[in-house]
């Protein structure tokens, strides 16, 4: 353990650097003073910060300032006001691509709506709940932690949803309130729970005589509203608010401020903040992608002993990034995922890596699912699959509702040549190794 450690922190130029302080040492008067190894980990302490606070880049810290949201705020603090005085608001999609920072602002100014409504001694309620995490996406689980937030203890199963529905209203129907519950991912819950959960909430409001209850869904999906079924469409009508992807000018301004509470002030050359900026933007407006390369390439300034963040820096965090999580996420990935990513793949290469369709990927899935003995799944499936592959980057997708196969999605390949290579390598092995 202690060997890694010494391995971990010890730069490549450290005995270069120890050889030069004692070389100067041994010039100096203080000939005979003995060297203190803590004086050579301080001075190492003291040249080698970089990160001023590396927590603030991480997805959960929440940065000073939000630059660039000015219309998705009022957007939603308008929707939202009228609940501070009890009145029925309407219920909400958000949507866009990852990194947009519909999280951030939606928990901001659910924030700042809690906090007022407390000054004001309103029962206002934001719940902020995470779709993907916690189990969240299962109706159980998802009803009972709502139950524990009013205190109302569940068993973690052995109650039918029915029960949990019945213990979380006579908890919450007790006073004049408005709960705003604030579902983020919700695809997840839709995927996994059916639709039927949010009819299910929605229709408390007719089973209460005191408490309301509205509904702001969050998702990366935007043809979200098209999958949900009529009746639970007509009963959330919702307001719908697409978060834009930030431009790179956009990207750099947000960078530079996260960057303030986050990186020494000279570590970071001007140019790395533009170049990653350059980079999210092209990867639709990724802020949360350029914060993880910045951290990254901090690190990696870090371990080579130096002082100041680089461009070749910046390239060398993409490479580790994009291979890590690429990689990590493809052996995660089912057989069924797998073969749809090589159709995808095989489509583009047929076309010298032009766009491709997913009606195209769907005649190509027929042939390989078959070449590997997988069972054929149907096109509507494999849609929701190619939108999770979105979701996490793998791909690019956009819904286009002309061209051959009617509705379609119009699919990108997120990989650089290089990583293709590999990506295609892992997938054929593992699709051979049955
Ligand atoms: N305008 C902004 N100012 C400062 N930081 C921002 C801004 N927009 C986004 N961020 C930061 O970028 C990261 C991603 O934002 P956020 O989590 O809100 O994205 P998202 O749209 O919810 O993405 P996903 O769909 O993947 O959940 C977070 O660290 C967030 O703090
Ligand atoms: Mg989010």
């Amino acid at each position: 353990m202690l060997v890694i450690i010494i391995k971990f922190y010890m730069p490549k130029d450290f005995f270069d650097d120890s050889q030069k302080i004692s070389r100067e040492l041994s010039s100096s008067e203080t000939e005979k003073k003995k060297i203190n190894p803590k004086d050579i980990f301080n001075q190492f302490l003291l040249n080698k910060r970089i990160f001023k606070n590396k927590e603030a880049l991480s997805s959960s810290f929440v940065p000073t300032e939000i630059l660039h949201r000015d219309a998705e705020i009022e957007v939603i603090s308008n929707i939202l006001a009228p609940s501070l005085l009890l009145e029925r608001i309407s219920n909400l999609l958000i949507y866009g691509f990852s990194g947009t920072g519909k999280s951030l602002v939606t928990r901001y100014v659910a924030q700042n709506l809690a906090s007022l409504a407390l000054d004001k001694n309103v029962n206002v309620m934001p719940i902020y709940i995470n779709c993907r995490l916690e189990n969240n996406d299962t109706e159980y689980r998802l009803i009972s932690n709502l139950c524990t937030v009013f205190g109302v203890k569940v068993p973690v199963s052995g109650l039918s949803v029915n029960q949990l529905y019945k213990r979380l209203v006579s908890n919450v129907d007790i006073e004049d309130k408005y709960l705003i519950l604030i579902l983020d991912e919700i695809e997840k819950l839709i995927q996994n729970a059916g639709d039927g959960v949010l009819y299910s909430l929605l229709r408390l409001n007719e089973s209460m005589k005191h408490a309301k209850i509205s509904i702001i869904g969050i998702s990366n999906n935007t043809d979200l509203k098209a999958s949900l079924d009529q009746r639970v469409k007509s009963s959330l009508s919702p307001v719908e608010l697409v978060f834009k992807p930030y431009n790179a000018i956009e990207i750099e301004n947000i960078l530079q401020t996260r960057t303030k509470d986050s990186f020494y002030t000279d570590a970071l050359d001007e140019s790395v903040i533009k170049k990653c900026a350059a980079l999210a933007a092209q990867e639709h407006g990724d802020v949360r992608k350029a914060l993880n390369l910045l951290r990254v390439a901090g690190e990696t300034t870090q371990q080579s002993g130096r002082v100041k963040v680089l461009e070749e820096d910046l390239d060398k965090a993409t490479d580790i990034l994009e291979q890590n999580i690429t990689e990590e996420m493809i052996k995660s990935m089912t057989k069924q995922g797998k073969s749809i990513l090589y159709s995808i793949i095989v489509t583009a290469r047929s076309k010298r890596m032009g766009k491709v369709y997913s009606g195209e990927v769907y005649d190509a899935y027929i042939k390989i699912s078959d070449k590997y003995g997988l069972k054929r799944l149907t096109f509507r499936r494999i849609s929701d699959l190619i939108a999770d592959m979105d979701y996490n980057s793998l791909i690019m997708s956009r819904v286009k509702s002309n061209g051959r196969y009617g509705r379609t999605r119009e699919l990108n390949i997120a990989f650089s040549p290089a990583l293709l290579m590999k990506v295609e390598e892992i997938l054929r092995n593992d699709l051979k190794s049955g």
